[in-house]
């Protein structure tokens, strides 16, 4: 039996090398080398994947941002803003609930809308507020500051857990608060919230902040296009005025075919802008008539046929006058097209069926439904029963007879 001499150690080698032979050594430092590699690459591959899902994360959240940021440039009311925002954040993330609270002159925080299980399962969800000086939202409402409250159990301005009186544990366990300012004020809150402690990360704050600002910036626009519309209704009215003033039949006349119109649109069906453009061409339908005599206007006794000519010019005046008003450039020819006829005898241009603007199809009716079962300088009111069958003789010549039916559904509605 031999005996091996004892290994020489080399310098590279490790002491516990040093009792295996070249190779051994050599399998174990491969060994050793290959699981170094392995965890190397496990770490750099947990890293990556971190990395990817951090990415992933932001990019959600970005895509989720210009989605919101598109459709709220459609919006014109603070309800749809607000029902858009909290939708597309809980179809998105799946909070547990997304909400949008108002900040109302009374210091009232009310919900415009929500949307996620807690909204689904809480009762009477939209009836649901709170004074500004308490709450977390409250705190950010005063204060116009954000609030990532990772545990609300920690956090001391945290109001009533709707779970708490059943003995469950706090719920929700974390809370997202983010101000909503409009015109340099708070006008509201966006409150997040996640049944589990710790669950939002500096994306969700990011993504709030992004939405918080596209929101205050539609709000800031339904209130200017308020505002505008409120001074152009003043200015539509000093308009009224000077017409009314001119010619006493018209007092009540354009307010009188302005409602008869609008209910006719609701048979039709008609909403949005083409409902705010009919109204204001009912309310303007017969401004020409600044441009004619006022003695013509109130004439006690029947017109001659060159008189009736003059009056006639009234749809022409009307509509060059709205031409030069951006805002009601659109209506002009509504305004022109309310005294043309469904055969295309009318005027002033003698269109004829769809030619004719819908809106003035719907007036033509209004008005001459009006003008017969009302006072006029020459003749008395007709019944509404010979006025409707008046009307109705006059379907398909004078009158839109599918418009006229809608109208005759709203007048017995
Ligand atoms: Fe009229």
């Amino acid at each position: 039996m031999s005996i091996s001499p004892p290994a020489v150690r080399g310098k590279e080698e490790s002491p516990d090398e040093g009792d295996f032979d070249p190779l051994t050594r050599a399998a174990t430092r491969a060994n050793h080398d290959a699981t170094t590699e392995t965890v190397i690459a496990a770490e750099s591959l947990a890293h990556r994947e971190a990395r990817l899902a951090r990415a992933t994360a932001a990019a959600r959240r970005l895509e989720v941002a210009s989605r919101l940021a598109v459709r709220l440039t459609e919006l014109r009311d603070p309800q749809e803003i607000a029902q858009t925002v909290v939708c597309e954040l809980h179809s998105a993330f799946g909070y547990y609930l997304a909400v949008i609270h108002r900040l109302d002159g009374d210091g009232i925080l009310r919900v415009l809308d929500g949307a996620g299980r807690l909204a689904e399962r809480a009762a009477n969800f939209l009836a649901w507020e709170q004074p500004a000086d308490s709450g977390v939202n409250g705190r950010v409402a005063r204060t116009g500051v954000l609030a990532l409250v990772d545990d609300t159990a920690l956090d001391p301005d945290y109001v009533g857990s709707h779970a708490r009186e059943a003995g469950a544990r706090r719920d929700p366990g974390s809370e997202l608060a983010v101000p909503i300012h409009v015109d340099g004020r708070v006008w509201g809150v966006l409150n997040l919230e996640q049944e589990e402690t710790h669950s939002f990360d500096e994306y969700d704050v990011m993504l709030a902040e992004a939405v918080v600002a596209q929101t205050g910036a539609a709000l800031h626009r339904c209130l200017l296009v308020d505002e505008m519309e409120q001074s152009f209704s003043r200015t539509l009215g000093v308009l009224c005025d000077a017409l009314e003033s001119k010619d006493t039949y018209t007092a009540d006349h354009a307010e009188e075919v302005s409602t008869l119109a609008l209910a006719t649109a609701a048979q039709l069906r008609i909403n949005g802008r083409q409902h705010r453009d009919l109204r204001y061409a009912a309310l303007l339908h017969d401004i020409g008539k600044i441009g004619v005599r006022s003695e013509l206007l109130n004439k006690p006794s029947s017109l001659t046929p060159e008189e009736y000519l003059e009056i006639q010019t009234h749809s022409e005046i009307g509509s060059t006058l709205l031409e030069r008003i951006p805002m009601l450039a659109e209506i002009a020819p509504m305004v022109r097209g309310v005294h043309e006829r469904w055969d295309g005898n009318g005027y002033p241009d003698r269109l004829a069926g769809s030619e004719i603007p819908i809106e003035s199809r719907i007036v033509a009716i209004c008005d001459a439904w009006h003008a017969m079962t009302s006072d006029r300088p020459y003749r008395k009111a007709m019944s509404q029963a010979d006025a409707r069958a008046e009307l109705t003789r006059c379907s398909g010549t004078q009158f839109d007879p599918d418009v006229l039916l809608a109208f005759l559904s709203s007048i017995d509605a």
